[in-house]
């Protein structure tokens, strides 16, 4: 079983100083050679039973944080918009292949550390296999909140590093890491499993109330894919995904929060605000330089540029 999601082609750089470093999938093959080859069906699949399970049937405005190629965006067809925003412009070209230009969609590159939008401004967000690359998600988490409105819904998933798997590497001696122990571990450079204590203490300190937990791919292991009927394994997870209310032991843990507290409220038409100096920008479809700081921000191929050192 590979556990790892980042493919061998990608490379990790440090793109700004004050923000972590960023697990680069620019030029990556990730969509082709990890889902479309058809080897990860079973986990696509029973991802897709999560999503339906945990996410609202409509809404307004979604921000899909780590959007990658947009595997998951049609998954969201009760929205009436949607934001991808990820930080690899390579693999949102691939989103916009596969989705398309229409008033639906915004595609956005950007840092998940310095979010480009005015606070309070989404009604819901998704991050899924994506906590997965971040070094600080106490920070994240905490720009993802800023970003969204009161009682707005925040499905998250993460890579567990208690699942089953792992106990049992640990209990035979065959993994040095302690499954137990709340902090991530980076099993590779840039590959974080956390514990669910850690990921619940997380969500309530940045003001999320956590609704819902489901565990999901309980049966990711090769030789099972292989001999056991595809329906049948995703009906038998299916099942067991009810299970995360009491306990998570399977790689992916999928979670549903609200936001709550107080918050700020977008004013007027502002949109973006500049990851630089934070004035509020609208949504032109053009190049526009922030009235604050004089930065030049872009629109190319209908991609809204909002990294700050970007690498293509
Ligand atoms: C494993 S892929 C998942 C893509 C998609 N969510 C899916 O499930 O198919 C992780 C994605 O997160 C993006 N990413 C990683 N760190 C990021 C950051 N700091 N800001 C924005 N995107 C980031 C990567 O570029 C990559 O496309």
């Amino acid at each position: 079983m590979k556990d790892s999601d980042k493919p061998a082609a990608a490379t990790s750089d440090i793109h700004q100083e004050e923000t972590p470093q960023v697990c680069s999938y620019e030029g990556s093959d990730y969509q082709e050679v990890f889902w479309d080859t058809g080897e990860r069906r079973y986990e696509d699949a029973v991802e897709e039973v999560a999503l339906k399970r945990l996410m609202p049937k409509q809404g307004n405005l979604l921000l899909e944080l780590g959007a990658g190629a947009g595997r998951n965006t049609p998954r969201y067809a009760g929205w009436e918009r949607i934001v991808l925003l990820d930080y690899s412009r390579t693999q949102l070209l691939q989103a916009r292949e596969r989705l398309g230009d229409s008033s639906r969609y915004v595609y956005v590159t950007a840092d998940i550390y310095k979010l480009p939008f005015v606070g309070g401004l989404f009604d819901g967000a998704t991050m899924i296999r994506t906590l997965h690359h971040l070094s600080d998600a106490n920070s994240a988490l905490a720009n993802v909140r800023r970003v969204l409105g009161e009682d707005a819904v925040f499905v998250l998933e993460f890579a567990n590093k208690r699942n089953l798997k792992a106990i049992a590497r640990y209990l035979l001696g065959k993994q040095k890491w302690n499954p137990f122990t709340k902090e991530q571990v980076e099993f590779v450079a840039l590959n974080y499993n956390f514990h669910p204590k850690t990921v619940r203490k997380l969500l309530k300190e940045n003001q999320f109330a956590l609704e819902k937990q489901l565990t999901v791919s309980h049966f990711r292991i090769n030789a099972l894919k292989r001999r056991v009927k595809h329906e049948i394994l995703v009906a038998l997870d299916s099942l067991f995904q009810h299970t995360g209310g009491i306990i998570q032991l399977s790689p992916s843990v999928f979670t549903k929060s609200v936001a709550v507290g107080s918050g700020q409220k977008p004013e007027g038409d502002a949109f973006f605000a500049c990851p630089i100096c934070d004035t509020s920008l609208p949504e032109a479809r053009e190049n526009q330089t922030c009235p604050g700081c004089g930065h030049l921000w872009t629109y190319e191929d209908g991609i809204y540029e909002f990294r700050i050192n970007p690498e293509s």
